[in-house]
């Protein structure tokens, strides 16, 4: 047993829809703008009474469901998160408790690195399972962006939406994950951030970002790591399934796929209708690929992600 595979994958959004239609109401913004530049038509908004933990025990209830596993057979639980509900208790730690996991030795525990959160946790529960350590995790990403969003700025108010994506990881002999590759950069943590700090909680805090730049970036460091994970492995573009990118912006997606040679119609994209969804969007993406019958057992896939930090990685899989 010296390799990881996701057995189950499940996803959750909230039910309110927001339309291009409507932040036109309230920036000065249009349609035809947001769709050109992001690729965006609708995002989702959690409830006033949801939370993150909830939307992370919906998609992980749907994720266990799926993998048919006992959910007493999960050894680990990390939640990438940028929203938790509180600083803590952490979501993961609520979330065994939702679920009722009631063993202790199943540590669970958050991590933070906003939107490549979900491709950092699934490389940390692959190496504890290629290890041997455990024989089962589950990795969730779950975010809710929109309570950070100035709804007054246009140049962020249209991209940011609510929800969680969440995979069951087991021990197999057989691939499962290849490899996962992560990066940081901490120096460009000024172009993309969460504004006010712990020392000042009572402050307004709101998503600033200079978009051009981060967007230029975003592009040749998703290429860059993106052809790494492929001469890790030996692999050709051509040998590509599927690719499963972060949903940030349309245009970065399609450079991306372009740098592997791939046409659009092998790239899951739910940017339309689901805007970004911080660490949720890529287990979102492969969770509604997987129930509409695209991703196959056997498909080798590509997961992408990058975020403030800057932090971003890639991920190859066999389904
Ligand atoms: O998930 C984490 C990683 N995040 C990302 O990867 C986001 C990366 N960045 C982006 O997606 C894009 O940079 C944005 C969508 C945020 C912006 O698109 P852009 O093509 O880079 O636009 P820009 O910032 O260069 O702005 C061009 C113009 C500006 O007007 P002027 O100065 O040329 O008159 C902006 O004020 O577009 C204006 N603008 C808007 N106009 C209408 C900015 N936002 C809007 C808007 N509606 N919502």
């Amino acid at each position: 047993m010296k390799y990881s595979r996701i057995i189950g994958t499940g996803g959750y959004l909230p039910s309110q829809v927001l339309t291009n239609a409507d932040l036109a109401k309230i920036v000065d913004t249009t349609d035809e703008w947001i769709v050109d530049r992001t690729g965006i038509k609708s995002r989702r908004v959690m409830a006033p009474d949801e939370t993150t933990i909830a939307m992370a025990e919906i998609a992980s209830k749907r994720a266990i469901e799926a993998s048919g596993i006992d959910k007493n057979k999960i050894q680990m639980i990390i939640v990438a998160t940028c929203t938790p509900h509180s600083l803590f208790p952490n979501t993961a730690s609520s979330l065994q408790n939702l679920l009722g996991i009631t063993a202790t030795a199943c540590p669970a525990f958050d991590i933070n690195v906003a939107c490549s959160g979900f491709i950092y946790a699934l490389s940390i529960a692959d190496q504890y399972i290629r290890s041997g350590a455990i024989e089962c995790a589950l990795v969730v990403g779950a975010d809710s962006l929109t309570k950070f969003v100035d709804w007054s700025d246009r140049t962020t108010c249209i991209l940011f939406s609510d929800g969680a994506g969440a995979v069951v990881l087991q021990a197999d002999d057989k691939p499962g994950v290849y490899s996962t590759h992560l990066h940081t950069d901490g120096s460009y943590g000024n172009l993309l951030y969460i504004s006010g700090n712990t020392s000042n909680i009572s402050e307004n805090q709101y998503i600033k970002m200079q978009g051009n730049e981060v967007f230029k970036v975003a592009v040749t460091k998703l290429g860059d790591v993106v052809d790494e994970a492929l001469a890790f492995n030996n692999v050709n573009q051509s040998d590509i399934d599927w690719l499963i990118p972060h949903q940030a912006n349309l245009r970065i997606i399609k450079a991306t796929a372009k740098r592997l040679g791939l046409p659009m119609e092998r790239v899951i994209l739910t940017i339309e209708d689901q805007g970004n969804t911080s660490a949720a969007s890529v287990p979102l993406a492969l969770d509604i690929g997987v129930r509409d019958g695209r991703v196959k057992p056997g498909d080798l896939i590509l997961l992408e992600a990058f975020s403030a930090g800057f932090a971003w990685g890639a991920a190859l899989v066999r389904f």
